[in-house]
C-alpha cells in the first residue's frame, strides 16, 4: 500500500500548530508556535488576541512544516483540521486555512474533533490496542472514554463543573503562579508534603468528575489563613491538592478498567503531562498488570501531530468532508 501523508492544522486555543504525519503514526514534521508568553501577561488566554495571532502565524507555520518535511503540497494526500471544540475565533482561522489549501490544491479534507486528537496522541507512541479506556484530562475536559475500535467512542463519565486543568489553573492563580499553572503546581507538589486537610472530590459510584469543591476549598483556605495573618506553605498546599486530584482520577479510572474488563489504558490532554498522575498510573499498571501508554509530553498539550494521527483513521473510514463544515465552539464527542 502507498504511504499516506496528511497535513494537519490545530488552532483551537493559543497554539498555532501544523504537522505532517505519515500513515497515522509517524511525525514527519510538527511545528508548534505557542502564544503563552503573550497570554500569561493577562493570567489566561485572551480570545481576541489568540485569533489575531493565529492569523499572523498560520501561513508561516504551514510553510515551515512543509520545509521541515522537505515536501510540497503535491506530496500531501489530504488535509486535516481541528473543527472544535475550542475558542471560535481561533478555530475559524485553522478551518479557513485548511479549507483554502483543500480548495486550491484539490485535496480531500478531514475535520477532527479536538478530544479525538488528544486521544490519538497516544497512537504516535504505540499503535492503539482495543478495547481501551482513555482518561481525558485537559483544560476543558475530564472524561473517561471507552473505545472498542478506531474512531468509536463511548463516554462513560465526564466533567460536572470545572475540568481538571481549569482547577489547576484557578488554584495556581490564587497561589500567584504564572499561567498556565498546571506544570508549576505539579513541580511544587513534588517538593511539598501532604499536610492540608482538603476534601475528596466527588467519590461516588458514577464515572463523573467534579473539581470545583476542591478548588474552592484551596482558595478559601488561602484567604482564611491570610486573614488570620498566617502564611501558607505553597508547596504543601500544592502536594495536598495534587494528591486529592490524582487519587480520584486513578480510583475511578481503575474501577472503569475493571468494570469494562479492559486491559489497555491511555491518558490524553494537557494534564496527561502531570508527573504525579503519570507516576501513580505507572505504579498501578505494574501492580495490577494492565497495559499503560503515556503520550509524549510534547504531545500532551495542543498540537497538530495528534490531529494528523486521528485523521488517518477517519480518512480510511471515508470520513472526508465537503467544504461546508463549520468550526464549532462546543461539540460533544459522544
Ligand atoms: O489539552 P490542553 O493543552 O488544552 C485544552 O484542550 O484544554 O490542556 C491545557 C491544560 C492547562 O489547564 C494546563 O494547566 C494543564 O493542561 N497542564 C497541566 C500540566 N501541564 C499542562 N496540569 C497539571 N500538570 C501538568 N504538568
Ligand atoms: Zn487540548
Amino acid at each position: 500500500m502507498n504511504d499516506v501523508y496528511c497535513l494537519a492544522i490545530e488552532s483551537s486555543c493559543d497554539e498555532t500548530s501544523v504537522a505532517i504525519i505519515k500513515n497515522g503514526v509517524f511525525e514527519v514534521a510538527d511545528i508548534i508556535l505557542s502564544q503563552i508568553d503573550i497570554h500569561s501577561l493577562y493570567g489566561g488566554v485572551v480570545p481576541e488576541i489568540a485569533s489575531r495571532k493565529h492569523i499572523e502565524n498560520i501561513t508561516i507555520v504551514i510553510d515551515e512544516a512543509l520545509k521541515k518535511a522537505n515536501m510540497t503540497m503535491d506530496d500531501i494526500d489530504y488535509i486535516a483540521v481541528t473543527y472544535g471544540p475550542g475558542l471560535i475565533g481561533s478555530l475559524l482561522i485553522g478551518v479557513l486555512a485548511a479549507k483554502t489549501l483543500a480548495f486550491v490544491y484539490n485535496k480531500p479534507i478531514v475535520p477532527v474533533h479536538h478530544i479525538i486528537g488528544h486521544i490519538y496522541a497516544n497512537n504516535l507512541v504505540k499503535r492503539l490496542e482495543f478495547p481501551l479506556i482513555a482518561l481525558v484530562v485537559s483544560g476543558g475536559h475530564t472524561e473517561l472514554i471507552y473505545m472498542d475500535k478506531d474512531y468509536s467512542f463511548k463516554k462513560i463519565g465526564g466533567t460536572l463543573d470545572d475540568a481538571v486543568g481549569e482547577a489547576y489553573d484557578k488554584v495556581g492563580r490564587v497561589l500567584n503562579l504564572p499561567y498556565p499553572a498546571g506544570p508549576e503546581v505539579d513541580r511544587l507538589a513534588h517538593i511539598g508534603n501532604d499536610t492540608y486537610n482538603l476534601p475528596i472530590p466527588l467519590d461516588d459510584k458514577t464515572y463523573n468528575f467534579s473539581f470545583s469543591g476542591l478548588k474552592s476549598a484551596v482558595i478559601n483556605l488561602k484567604h482564611n489563613e491570610e486573614q488570620r495573618g498566617n502564611t501558607i506553605n505553597i508547596n504543601d498546599l500544592a502536594t495536598s491538592f495534587q494528591n486529592r486530584v490524582v487519587d480520584i482520577l486513578v480510583k475511578k479510572t481503575i474501577r472503569a478498567l475493571k468494570e469494562y474488563k479492559v486491559n489497555n489504558l491511555i491518558i490524553a490532554g494537557g494534564v496527561a503531562a502531570n508527573n504525579g498522575l503519570r507516576e501513580r498510573l505507572t505504579e498501578e499498571s505494574k501492580k495490577l498488570g494492565f497495559s499503560l501508554v503515556l503520550p509524549l509530553k510534547k504531545n500532551c498539550t495542543d498540537n497538530a501531530a495528534m490531529i494528523g494521527s486521528a485523521s488517518y483513521y477517519a480518512y480510511k473510514l471515508g470520513k472526508t468532508s465537503n467544504l461546508n463544515f463549520s468550526a464549532k465552539a462546543n461539540d460533544e464527542l459522544c
